[in-house]
């Protein structure tokens, strides 16, 4: 792998989506800070991506702790000098409240009815809402600084359609929903701002519409067939990296059969 010189950290890089982001970035020869929660699994992340000649570090961190968020970045600064890219990826429909995530989509559709709104505790509802939502408050407070410094980076945010107004979820929801609107809210009005400050620095989301991780490994194949699969985030995520003109957007790919397709057919 070459290397280009830049530094992306990948927030929620042991599985899924995060993993997927971070080999595509280390193709591309981003040195990437891998971080999550779980050690064995981020470290995993970050060995397969030297074996393959890039260059990534591990780091254990949970995005909703300012003091971990803190430390990553501190860790992503010792090792590779500054931070041009940040994905904030970690998150999910049980994240802060569930971990490891949830072995088949029978197990995570019956987990999910211990979060309707009427019987969910409190300390539930505000930890799945801060994972997916101050953990990207977090990363990007922590970032920002030395992208503003350096008047130049990228900040991309993982949201869901769970997120946008008057789209169908499941029962359980109203945490991950609200937080993941709050995101795409959030990206829209930080990228105003970025840009009426002059500044270079650009904020994007991706909702990335249904997409085959770990509690989706037991279904039957034809019903596999209707999720992506976590590396065709590659074509919109390099657009949006390469394109200096895209800022404020939140691309979602709930139509379309690729992300470059929708950004060429709804977007451009
Ligand atoms: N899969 C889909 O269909 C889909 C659809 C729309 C949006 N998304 C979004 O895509 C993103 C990735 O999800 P995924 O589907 O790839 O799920 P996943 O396979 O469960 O991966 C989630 C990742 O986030 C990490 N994580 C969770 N809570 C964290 C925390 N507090 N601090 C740091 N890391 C944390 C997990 O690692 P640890 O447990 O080790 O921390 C893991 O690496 C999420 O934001 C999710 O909402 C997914």
């Amino acid at each position: 792998m070459h290397s280009n010189g830049l530094c992306a950290l990948v927030t929620g890089a042991s599985m899924g989506i995060g993993k997927a982001i971070a080999f595509i970035l280390a193709e591309q020869g981003y040195a990437v800070v891998c971080a999550a929660r779980t050690t064995a699994k981020v470290e995993d992340t970050a060995a397969q991506i030297k074996e393959k000649g890039g260059r990534a570090i591990a780091v254990t961190a949970d995005v909703a702790r300012i003091n971990d968020v803190q430390r990553m970045v501190d860790e992503a600064i010792r090792a590779f000098g500054t931070i041009n890219v940040l994905i904030n990826n970690a998150g999910g429909p049980l994240a802060g409240v569930l971990s490891p995530s949830p072995k088949s989509q029978d197990e995570f559709f019956s987990l999910m009815q211990r979060f309707m709104f009427s019987t969910v505790s409190d300390a539930d509802w505000k930890k799945i809402f801060e994972t997916n939502f101050f953990g990207v408050y977090n990363c990007t407070r922590a970032v920002l600084p030395i992208m503003l410094e350096n008047n130049s980076g990228t900040i991309i945010n993982i949201t869901s359609k769970a997120g946008k107004i008057k789209t169908p979820v499941v029962p359980g929801m109203s945490a991950y929903a609200t937080a993941k609107a709050a995101v795409a809210r959030f990206t829209e009005v930080l990228a105003f701002e970025l840009s009426c400050m002059g500044s270079a620095v650009r904020i994007n989301a991706i909702s990335p519409g249904m997409v085959a991780v770990s509690y989706h490994e037991n279904l039957p194949p034809e019903e596999r067939a209707m999720f992506r699969k976590p590396e065709e985030i590659q074509d919109i995520l390099l657009r949006i990296l390469n394109d200096a003109s895209i800022n404020g957007e939140v691309f979602s790919s709930e139509t379309m059969t690729t992300w470059y397709q929708e950004l060429r057919e709804g977007n451009e």
